[in-house]
């Protein structure tokens, strides 16, 4: 019964949270479509009373003078009908789909400034389906619950005052039944909420393996495991078919319930009000008019016994978003930052100590080393080594467990997380583009840079070179993660940035790797000539690209194994000299 209260508190503050933040400040339009719901619903009161009179007036009693106003007045209860209808359709949509966009919007807004480690672990299908699938309950909700709030309710009400005055004998018997549906609803209830989560994590595989098909395509073909790939989609599909028929099952048996009871009550309406009207003792159209009114009531009634239904199916969604929400990241800015006591360009970078590791694996163990400021250092070391990660170290996208790392004399703890990542220009190893124009690629938002500047960093970049072989030139598309470009021109695109962030700290992770030996050289020319009076750190397996490097460290099982200039460490005879020789001979 423990977790039975815990979901019921869980319930009650995502409930509290969806109306504060998206919900109530809706109301003043809302307010208008529920005037129309109502509108609509009184309608359905209006049509069967009006078939009492209809019976009456015209079949039994033969009244041609009354046929006009009785027609006319069908007529004008339909003609209201369309109006209102339509009218709160149109609002609610309006209203539905923005508090969706808010929603999303908050949602990514928020996803973006949780930590890395998270992205780790959860599967980009996992977080699209969260954005784009749970998402939608919300206008879903809002428009069902507003619905039945209204129309449904005043529905039920106008219909019911029209039973009751037709005979509320007969009205009594036909509801006589559906107390008794109280107890197995609220079971069936529960048993929805568990399938709709069932059902919402089984959407989010699906988005994930597709996630990884469609950026696998080339690999699947190459390794002829397309059967593979389908039948691990096929798996998955299933697990979500399941689940989403038994949820479907589950939802509908709370009708069909309904159902049963109200045949029950016309059973019994049917008999009794029969023989009454065989007897004599009530009219045709007494009947007729409470025979619609019941009938009609059953819809609605069915949608009123079904809204705790939709809340926990909703609720299912609506959970998984709020979890995201509940989380906090844990790598923040200090809520008094310190700024740099010394220009960013002065500062020495120093790592002290540091241990790092994911899980149990230890990946930095007690990495200490200075890059001095407006000098250049090397990191280099075997593959896994942690170089990428000293990078990610220093503009925090991960933490290290222990140690310090600071920047002239300031750790980096101290600084607004803004401050710290303003500093740095990044070319990393897998340059990302987006699917976007080239220039739009290149100047990421910014404004501030004239066509003079542009055309200094595409030509330092080496951009230019291969600009005219593009059908639009900078105007191209870069295709879904820059996949209309080779390696080598996606590389330049993010030395390209980088040139134009000009910040004052160069962080180059085999930034001219994926380059033809006379791009690399020209390439690497314009970020020596950007890394002039800039601290650099460079990240290279190919050693003569660090050969002239002020320092290179050596990183070996976490920590330094040795550092020095290259004819020092050539000099020592160490691990460098070794990769140096294999590397050397290997060339000629
Ligand atoms: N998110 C992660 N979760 C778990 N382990 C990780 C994660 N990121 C990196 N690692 C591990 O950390 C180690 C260091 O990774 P890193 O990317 O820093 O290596 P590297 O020295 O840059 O290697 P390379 O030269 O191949 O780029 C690797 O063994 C890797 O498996
Ligand atoms: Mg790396």
């Amino acid at each position: 019964m423990a977790d039975g209260n815990s979901i019921q508190g869980d319930s009650k503050a995502v409930a509290r949270w969806i109306w504060r933040g998206y919900m109530r400040h809706h109301l003043p339009i809302t307010f208008a479509a529920l005037l129309l719901m109502a509108l609509e619903g009184s309608m359905m009161g209006a049509l069967s009373y009006m078939v009492g009179p209809m019976f009456d007036e015209l079949f039994e009693a033969k009244n041609r003078a009354a046929l006009p106003w009785i027609g006319g007045a069908f007529f004008g209860i339909f003609a209201i009908r369309a109006f209102a209808a339509f009218g709160h359709k149109v609002i609610m949509a309006r209203v539905g789909e923005r508090m969706m966009a808010a929603l999303q919007h908050d949602i990514v807004k928020h996803m973006l400034t949780l930590d890395m480690a998270w992205f780790h672990v959860t599967p980009p299908g996992n977080l699209i389906e969260r954005v784009r699938g749970d998402t939608t309950v919300l206008s879903n909700l809002w428009n069902t619950l507003l619905a039945i709030g209204a129309r449904d309710t005043i529905a039920t009400i106008s219909l019911f005052v029209v039973a009751m005055r037709a005979d509320w004998v007969w009205t009594l018997i036909a509801i006589a039944g559906f107390p008794l549906l109280v107890v197995p609803v609220a079971r069936l209830h529960r048993l929805v909420r568990a399938k709709a989560r069932q059902v919402r994590a089984a959407a989010a595989d699906i988005s994930t393996q597709l996630d990884e098909i469609f950026h696998g395509v080339s690999t699947i073909r190459l390794n002829r495991i397309e059967n593979r790939e389908t039948d691990r989609l096929r798996h998955v599909i299933s697990g979500y078919t399941e689940a989403s028929v038994k949820a479907t099952a589950r939802r509908a048996a709370i009708p069909a319930l309904t159902d049963l009871v109200a045949g029950l009550g016309f059973l019994g309406v049917v008999t009794y009000g029969g023989l009454q009207i065989m007897d004599g003792t009530k009219s045709v159209g007494e009947f007729m008019s409470f025979f619609t009114a019941i009938a009609m009531l059953i819809e609605p009634l069915r949608r009123i016994g079904n809204v705790l239904g939709v809340w926990q199916t909703a609720l299912a969604s609506l959970e998984r978003l709020h979890d995201v929400f509940d989380m906090q990241p844990t790598i923040t800015s200090p809520a008094r930052p310190a700024t740099l006591s010394v220009p960013a360009r002065q500062a020495d970078i120093v790592l002290d100590d540091v241990h790092l590791s994911y899980g149990d694996t230890a990946i930095l163990n007690g990495l200490s080393f200075t890059a001095r400021a407006g000098q250049m250092t090397a990191l280099v070391g075997p593959s896994g080594a942690g170089k990428t990660t000293v990078f990610n170290l220093l503009a925090r996208l991960v933490e290290p467990q222990s140690g310090r790392i600071t920047l002239g004399g300031t750790d980096i703890n101290q600084l607004a997380l803004t401050d710290l990542r303003d500093q740095f220009s990044f070319v990393s190893q897998e340059a990302m583009l987006f699917d976007e124009t080239l220039r739009d690629n290149i100047l990421l938002g910014r404004t501030d840079i004239s066509d003079d500047r542009l055309q200094e960093v595409l030509e330092a970049a080496h951009i230019a070179d291969f600009l005219s072989g593009l059908e639009a030139g900078l105007d191209s598309r870069a295709g879904p993660r820059g996949s209309k470009l080779s390696g080598g021109q996606r590389q330049r695109v993010a030395i390209a940035r980088a040139l134009l962030r000009d910040s004052p700290i160069l962080l180059l992770d085999e930034a001219t790797s994926a380059l033809d030996a006379k791009s690399e050289r020209v390439v690497q020319e314009a970020l020596e000539r950007l890394s002039k009076g800039r601290t650099t750190l460079v990240i290279a397996h190919r050693l003569a690209t660090v050969r002239d490097a002020d320092n290179i460290v050596v990183m070996d099982r976490g920590r330094v194994a040795e550092q020095g200039s290259h004819s020092d460490l050539l000099a020592r005879g160490g691990i460098y000299a070794g990769l140096y020789q294999l590397q050397f001979s290997n060339q000629d």
